[in-house]
């Protein structure tokens, strides 16, 4: 039998079963020649495929026509992904972790060896944004681009601000739902979603950055109060990544983010995502789809490989001709709660309003590069950062400040 063309999967979890169930679907199952998986004993679904247990000395398919590597650990991802675009293959993933820390390498193994490597299902589940930015952006400067890319803490912010359930029990809600991993740190520490930014900071903006060098703080210290006094101004909190570039400056951040109610990000709830981007000439732009899940990511898969048969492969446009720089200099507008037992001043924030008399929340200027700084010791002391995206808010907060309508939470 001629194996021309020959899909080998690796893994046969949630995005997997998802993705056979579109080649079922569009009669196309019998490519699927070989599945690999971990755990032979598990019960399977009924598939045709040849079912073979990892076998790690040999990552190279050569009598494969795609490779869609779909296993839940990067590190393993990474001899399947890249020693096989070493051979030329064409390859599908859907591993934001493996794409964020190994672009570099992968895109040069792809290029080197005339393989394909494409990864839709690794940002923004169903949301076609690596394909908009490689093919739309490609000729279009964009100025920012931020979103809400990770649906476990969406969700997680969306039972806070909608029902009157503990952070903990939002957490289990969305584990027992497949939201969020049995270990959620990646998810709520804000891993997930710098690893999605590391990726289309490289399509938006032609600029490969390594995800150690970008400040990331997840949901996990907020506080109920922080919950209360952003609907006490009917604001919303969301955990916004984003990448903006001033002159040839690139800012990127992943933060807890205070956002008013006319902003884009404001209705997207629960495991939805959402992105937004600026350009030059189009203006702004708004994505918002499921961002993960069996057959939302299952489907952008599918259509990774339908991509490879017409044989479209990245352009990376960019990635030749920008020059950018990553900069921590930029002062953003936070707003700062900390106990009663520690004193602001250790994070070095400026223009320091009061805005809560019980409470130690404040108000203030801090830059990245001191926020980045001090990571550890707000995770320590439990400290709570809420950026503020939309401006009039802060010129809203300062007011209320300076009148004195401080709030009493
Ligand atoms: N779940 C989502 O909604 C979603 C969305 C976007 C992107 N992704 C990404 O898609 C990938 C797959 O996620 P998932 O949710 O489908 O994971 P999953 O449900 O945990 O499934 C992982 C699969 O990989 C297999 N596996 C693990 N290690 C392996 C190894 N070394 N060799 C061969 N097979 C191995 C497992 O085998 P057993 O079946 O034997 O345990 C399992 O079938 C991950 O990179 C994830 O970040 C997931």
């Amino acid at each position: 039998m001629s194996t021309n063309n020959n899909i080998k999967t690796y893994g046969f979890g949630v995005v997997a079963q998802g993705f056979y169930n579109y080649l079922e679907t569009n009669k196309e199952e019998e490519r699927l020649h070989t599945v690999i998986i971990k755990n032979p004993t598990k019960i399977r679904k009924g598939i045709n495929a040849t079912i073979e247990t990892t076998n790690s000395n040999t990552a190279r398919d050569r009598d494969m026509r795609v490779i869609v590597e779909l296993i839940s650990s990067a590190d393993e991802a990474y001899g399947i992904v890249v020693e096989n675009l070493e051979i030329g293959k064409k390859v599908v993933s859907a591993n934001k972790k493996l794409i964020a820390e190994n672009l570099e390498t992968i895109v040069k193994a792809e290029k080197e060896n005339d393989g394909i490597f494409l990864y839709e299902g690794a940002v923004c589940g169903s949301i076609p944004i690596i394909r908009v930015l490689n093919d739309l952006y490609a000729n279009e400067q964009v100025k920012e681009i931020k979103g809400i890319f990770n649906g476990s803490s969406n969700y997680i912010l969306s039972q806070l601000f909608s029902k009157e359930v503990s952070y903990d029990e939002a957490l289990f809600q969305a584990q027992k739902l497949g939201f969020a991993e049995a270990d959620p740190s990646s998810d709520v520490g804000g891993y997930d979603a710098l690893y999605k930014l590391i990726i289309v900071t490289a399509h938006a903006f032609g600029k490969i950055i390594r995800p150690q060098e970008v400040l990331n703080i997840g949901i996990e210290a907020l506080a109920k109060s922080d919950i209360e006094f952003a609907k006490k101004y009917n604001l919303k909190i969301k955990l916004v990544a984003k990448a903006s570039l001033k002159e040839d400056q690139l800012t990127l951040t992943v933060l807890p983010t205070l956002v008013a109610n006319n902003n884009d990000l404001y209705n997207i709830e629960n495991e939805y995502n959402g992105v937004v981007i600026d350009s030059e000439n189009i203006g702004e732009q708004f994505y918002k789809g499921k961002g993960a899940g069996s057959l939302p990511t299952g489907a952008v898969v599918y259509s990774d490989l339908k991509a490879i048969d017409n044989n479209y492969s990245y352009s990376y446009k960019k990635l030749e001709a920008e020059n950018y720089k990553l900069t921590d200099e930029e002062k953003i507008a936070v707003i700062v709660s900390v106990k009663e037992s520690i004193d602001v001043e250790i994070l070095n924030v400026e223009n320091l309003y009061s805005i809560d008399k019980r409470r130690k929340r404040f108000l203030a200027t801090i830059t990245i590069e001191e926020l980045k700084r001090n990571k550890h010791n707000i995770q320590k002391q439990g400290i709570s950062i809420l950026a503020i995206e939309d401006e009039f808010l802060i010129e809203e907060l300062i007011n209320a400040s300076l009148k004195e309508e401080v709030l009493t939470i």
